[in-house]
């Protein structure tokens, strides 16, 4: 075989492994095998070259420049492979996860208290048979006052220090004015509360300028006092526990004759007089009556057919109460340290 082939070859094969030890990247990988391999490459050069050797040298030659092919494509393999492998082994360490040290807390959300009263209330009410209306914050005055027999010269509007947007126009200072809603789109027999935010230019430490009330309704032929009686008492004994007792106060709403307010034996005191309760040993919850024949009319109703009752509760009340709250305003301060408790 000629010297010159052969020597080409050794050249080839040191100069392509000492490039190859100097080979610290993929890319100076791939350049390398272009350099050697490639249609132009050193290797494929020579191997173009065997056409002009005398044929018997060829195939030794042949076998010689294969072997050296052989030798390179295994060793660039190797080499790749080698440098991916670091190459991962890089990534990995870097982003290795110490899962021993503290992680970043996630503060779990929970229901304001306020929110998970209602929710209990609702789900009391409901198991009575009670379905949810609701009805627009923003009220006309016919369904806040109007329509609930007060006219606007009635002096039972000056207690309820009403948000105006004009005359027609307010924030709803009650929930009642949905009775009036659901009245005038049903008929009875109709057993609904309607939950929701109402308004009151009121601020002190019982009294919020928002807050939020359950409005009760039952019309049907023969609805009674008595079943308003049993239906708050059921009421009672599952929000505050079997044993509580309540009592009803004679009292005055121009939608409701009779009228009555609610009290129940102070869950603060037992009964026994202390601050939260004046004394007295009772705690007022909320308003109610049977519902006034004249609103009836006002409706579309007649009165010598259906009777009703109604009531309003304050949630607020309720779960000052519940959770032994004396300041209603800490439910809107947004407290964190507050707000954990529930
Ligand atoms: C009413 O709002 C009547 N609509 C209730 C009613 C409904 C009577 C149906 C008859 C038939 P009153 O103004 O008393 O009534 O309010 C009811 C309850 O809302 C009160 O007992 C009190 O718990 C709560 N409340 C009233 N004003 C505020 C206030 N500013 N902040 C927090 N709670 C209040």
């Amino acid at each position: 075989m000629s010297n010159s082939f052969e020597d080409a070859l050794k050249s080839v094969r040191k100069s392509a492994q000492s490039e190859l030890a100097q080979a610290n990247t993929e890319a100076e990988v791939s350049q390398l095998t272009t350099d050697y391999l490639g249609r132009k490459g050193k290797l494929t050069s020579l191997l173009r070259d065997l056409r002009e050797l005398p044929p018997e040298e060829r195939p030794r030659a042949g076998e010689q420049a294969n072997a050296l092919k052989a030798e390179l494509e295994g060793k660039i393999d190797n080499l790749r492979a080698h440098l991916r492998e670091e190459a991962k082994q890089r990534t990995l360490s870097r982003e290795r996860i110490d899962v021993t040290l503290p992680g970043t807390l996630l503060q779990q959300g929970r229901l304001h208290p306020i929110t998970q009263v209602m929710a209990q209330m609702v789900d009391i009410f409901i198991r009575m048979g009670f379905q949810v209306a609701e009805g627009p914050q923003v009220e006309l005055d016919y369904y806040n006052f109007e329509a609930l027999n007060m006219p606007s010269d009635h002096p039972a509007r000056d207690m309820h220090d009403t948000f105006y947007f004009s005359e027609e126009i307010l924030l709803r200072t009650h929930t009642s004015p949905v009775q009036i809603r659901v009245m005038e789109s049903q008929h009875p027999p109709i057993q609904i509360i309607a939950p929701g935010v109402v308004y009151r230019r009121d601020s002190d430490i019982s009294h919020t300028p928002m807050f939020h009330q359950v409005e009760g309704l039952m019309v049907d032929e023969g609805i009674s006092f008595a079943h308003l009686k049993g239906v708050l008492t059921f009421f009672v004994q599952e929000m505050f526990g079997k044993g509580t007792p309540l009592r009803f106060r004679p009292s005055f709403f121009p939608f409701t004759e009779p009228s009555a307010e609610v009290d129940i034996g102070c869950v603060i005191c037992q009964g026994k007089g202390c601050r939260v309760c004046g004394g007295t040993g009772w705690l007022e919850i909320l308003g109610a009556g049977m519902v006034d024949p004249d609103v009836f009319r006002i409706v579309g109703y007649d009165p010598e057919e259906v009777t009703g009752f109604a009531f309003g509760l304050g949630i607020e009340r309720i779960a000052m109460l519940k959770f032994g709250i004396n300041d209603i305003r800490l439910f809107f301060t947004n407290d964190l340290r507050f707000l954990r408790q529930f």
